[in-house]
């Protein structure tokens, strides 16, 4: 993939090499079962319990209140169908968004058929909720409000803690995807008011294939859940499994990281997206999909009206962008995001995601411009009778 332009890394990003290098160990000599009580294992379990520190630095948690899992979409259903059983008994009414990620849409889909209570609520045609909106859902029997902090075809951020302070007024919890986030941008857990929250390590530069659930574990209140997996009881019986060693190394080395440099990758990120976003947006007939500034500094959601964007895909050999999110990109559907902020099916077919990341340089972005506006150029061209 050496001469791969990688302008995709909201589907996920590359290993950072020394991330790969904290996790090495442990795919070799290090092998041992975390949960084992030889010298071995108190050595793994000691690894573990320093990522779980790092992890919790980065968001702002207690380490105890971390849980690992496979990935986002594992904390996602844990948490969602975990506290729906969990507290029953106060209501069973969910309040979400319409341009959440599948994970969430279709936990709450699957919710519905065993008698669970939805509100979907709408966006505005930059991406963004209206609180009122949030307000008026928001019930005495509501268990959960789940709205996700940066949507990940368009980076729109959602006002999370003010989303918060209305779940708490009426004694839902609060829970926020935040697998675009974190590690990306500042988050922490008690300034935001956040009880739940999910996140992965392949999308700042850790290993696929795990992640982590935060559950508020005390003052004013702690989050508990009926397990989705059992077993051994580990994580606390929220999620049984022999630990990931090495994954769990490498979502902590990759959490470090991130909180080291987070100030220099965006500064550096966000000119490169930029220079990107202003070039396209300088040829006829384009517009920015989402909101122009309360947004995330590394995404640009592009609508190239009349080309289709499958085929400007098809039409670029070693540039990696995306149509719609990646995990639901083999659907023939347009994307739900840019059609719940009312963009037409064929606009929504036209618009591309360009997500950049710590590995972008202004070398791609200049190769980018130029092949993606001669390719939609001679599209439009083509369209012209
Ligand atoms: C916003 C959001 N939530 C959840 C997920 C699922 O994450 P994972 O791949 O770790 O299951 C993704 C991945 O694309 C995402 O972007």
């Amino acid at each position: 993939m050496s001469d791969l332009i990688y302008l995709d890394n909201n589907a996920t990003t590359p290993l950072d090499p020394r991330v790969l290098e904290a996790m090495m160990p442990y795919f070799t000599n290090q092998y041992a079962n975390a949960a084992s009580n030889h010298r071995f294992g108190v050595g793994a379990n000691q690894a573990v319990k320093s990522a779980r520190e790092r992890v919790a630095s980065l968001i702002g948690s207690e380490p105890g209140e971390v849980i690992f899992t496979s990935g986002a979409t594992e904390a996602i259903n844990t948490a969602i169908k975990g506290v729906t059983e969990h507290y029953r008994e106060k209501g069973t009414h969910i309040v979400t968004v319409s341009t959440e990620h599948p994970a969430v849409l279709d936990t709450c889909k699957y919710l519905e058929s065993k008698g669970v209570e939805v509100t979907y609520l709408p966006v505005d045609q930059y991406g963004s909720i209206d609180l009122h909106e949030v307000e008026k859902a928001i019930r005495n029997e509501t268990i959960l409000v789940s709205v996700m902090l940066v949507n990940n075809e368009t980076g729109v951020i959602q006002p999370i803690k003010e989303i918060a302070d209305l779940a708490h007024q009426k004694d839902a919890f609060f829970m926020t995807d935040a697998t675009q986030a974190v590690g990306k941008m500042p988050v922490d857990m008690k300034a935001m008011g956040i009880d739940i929250m999910a996140f992965s390590a392949h999308k700042f530069y850790g290993p696929k294939g795990v992640g982590g659930l935060y559950l508020r574990g005390r003052r004013p209140f702690k989050v508990k859940l009926d397990a989705l997996i059992h077993g051994g009881g580990h994580e606390r019986g929220a999620r049984s499994g022999t630990l990931n060693v090495p994954g769990i190394i490498g979502l902590g080395a990759a959490a470090e990281i991130a909180l080291k440099e987070m100030e220099s990758d965006q500064e550096k990120i966000r000119a490169l997206r930029d220079q990107l976003e202003q070039a396209f947006l300088q040829m006829p007939d384009t517009v920015l999909n989402g909101h122009p500034t309360n947004r995330l500094y590394n995404v640009s959601n592009i609508c190239f009206r009349g080309a289709d964007a499958d085929a400007i895909i098809a039409g670029l050999e070693n540039i990696a962008v995306s149509n719609g999110s990646a995990c639901s990109s083999t659907k023939v559907e347009p994307s739900h995001v840019l059609t719940a902020m009312g963009l037409s099916e064929q606009d929504a077919y036209a618009s591309l995601r360009f997500s950049l990341g710590r590995f972008s340089i202004h070398l791609d972005v200049e190769n980018c411009i130029s092949s993606i506006s001669s390719i939609v150029s001679s599209l439009r061209v083509m369209k012209v009778p």
